[in-house]
């Protein structure tokens, strides 16, 4: 029987929660890592990635409220959530976790409640999800489940962490991490991972949750020194757009003033961009925005053309524009380049955009999950 830590990964998508998890090398005498023993997705073309890279993790593809308690294994050490955020991410509907997808969150929670009944609660739950949270509901639905954390039994805080500290990938999002027992706490809220914004959700929680949250502490990285071009295919290897000019041409004149000033720079600059469409003077407009501050903007889900994004190269005076890659979707998330990705791109690009920056989850568990389960065990 393994000595580590298990965890059951529920929205397991393409098992990036679980590789930050068994990836976290700080465990205690030569044990390293968390396993997981149990994994859960209902999306077809998720289930399939995720069994192509973890053959050996028990797989159960289908709904979240389809499961029962009896159909999870053994007693977790801890329980991981990567809810569907769509509901209360700031870009959707915003109908709250009682709405559609996000619902799934309560199909989660009531498996807790039943291992909690067999006194087989683990020790440490995390939920991944969109800083939207923090605001969905006027707050109702942070407080909801963080309500739900406290009548558990659970000592609850939560963290903002953007994956640029670790990788070239602007990506906030926020970890509401409950820990049963002693773990490490700091008193007071801390740069960078206690944001304004989730300082003012917290004061807006009821004040029994107050009682039992706790200011988790986390070391912050060094300076990450990878930046977007590091990520990129060689410029040999990619299929450049014909039509470039047309698509820069949606520049506003503050993003085209960046791309003047990159190409007239005369050096290789390289940066990224998105279509979006913004309100000017009333009109919907479609807009390129470009960054060149050496990450890409947030991964996100390819519903349509204009979510993906470009690559933008200018040197020599010239610019050239194309479509991200999967693969280069993937080392954004800080997977390597054994990953088995679908075949098509848009399958992998929505699998990375769907997904959990395997480094952040890794910080995690080295600073935070792993020392709480070890406090856990000595305390046993
Ligand atoms: C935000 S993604 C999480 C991705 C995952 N953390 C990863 O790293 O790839 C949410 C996942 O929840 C799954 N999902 C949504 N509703 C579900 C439900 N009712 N039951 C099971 N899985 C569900 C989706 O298919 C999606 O893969």
């Amino acid at each position: 029987m393994s000595i580590r830590p298990s965890a059951y990964e529920f929205f397991a998508g393409g098992g990036l929660a679980g590789m930050g998890l068994s990836q976290g090398q700080s465990w205690g005498r030569g044990r390293t890592g968390i396993d997981t023993v149990f994994a859960n997705d209902m999306d077809g073309m998720k289930a399939a990635a995720f069994r192509a890279n973890h053959a050996d993790t028990p797989f159960h593809h289908g709904d979240v409220w389809a499961l029962n308690v009896g159909d999870l294994p053994g007693r977790p050490d801890l329980c991981w959530a990567s809810s569907p955020c769509q509901d209360v991410s700031l870009a959707g509907a915003r109908g709250g976790l009682e709405a559609g997808r996000s619902g799934a969150f309560w199909g989660f929670w009531r498996l807790m409640q039943g291992l909690q009944a067999e006194n087989r609660a683990p020790s440490v739950i995390v939920l991944e999800n969109v800083i939207g949270l923090l605001t969905s509901g006027q707050g109702r639905d942070f407080a909801a489940v963080c309500t739900a954390m406290t009548e558990a039994g659970y000592r609850v805080g939560a963290l903002e962490m953007d994956a640029a500290l670790w990788l070239p990938q602007s990506r906030p999002r926020l970890f509401v991490v409950a820990i049963k027992g002693e773990a490490p706490v700091t008193s007071t809220p801390a740069a960078p991972f206690h944001s304004p914004r989730l300082i003012a959700a917290y004061e807006r929680l009821p004040q029994t949750v107050r009682q039992a949250w706790a200011w988790w502490s986390l070391p912050v990285p060094p300076h990450r020194n990878l930046d977007l071009d590091a990520v990129l295919e060689p410029d040999a290897e990619v299929n450049w757009l014909e039509d470039a000019d047309s698509i820069l041409a949606l520049a506003s004149p503050l993003h085209r003033a960046r791309l003047d000033a990159a190409v007239a720079s005369g050096q290789r600059r390289v940066g990224a961009a998105y279509r979006r469409v913004r309100t000017e003077n009333g009109v919907k407009v479609q807009r390129l925005e470009i960054r060149f501050d050496g990450l890409a903007g947030c991964l996100r889900t390819p519903a349509g053309g204009s979510s993906r994004q470009y690559v933008v190269v200018c040197d020599q005076g010239q610019v050239r524009l194309r479509r991200l890659t999967g693969r280069e979707a993937a080392r954004l998330m800080g997977v390597s380049d054994d990953y088995q990705l679908p075949k098509s791109q848009s399958a992998a690009l929505k699998l990375m955009g769907d997904a959990v920056a395997v480094p952040v989850v890794r910080a995690l568990t080295e600073g935070l999950l792993a020392p709480a389960l070890n406090n856990r065990r000595a305390a046993a």
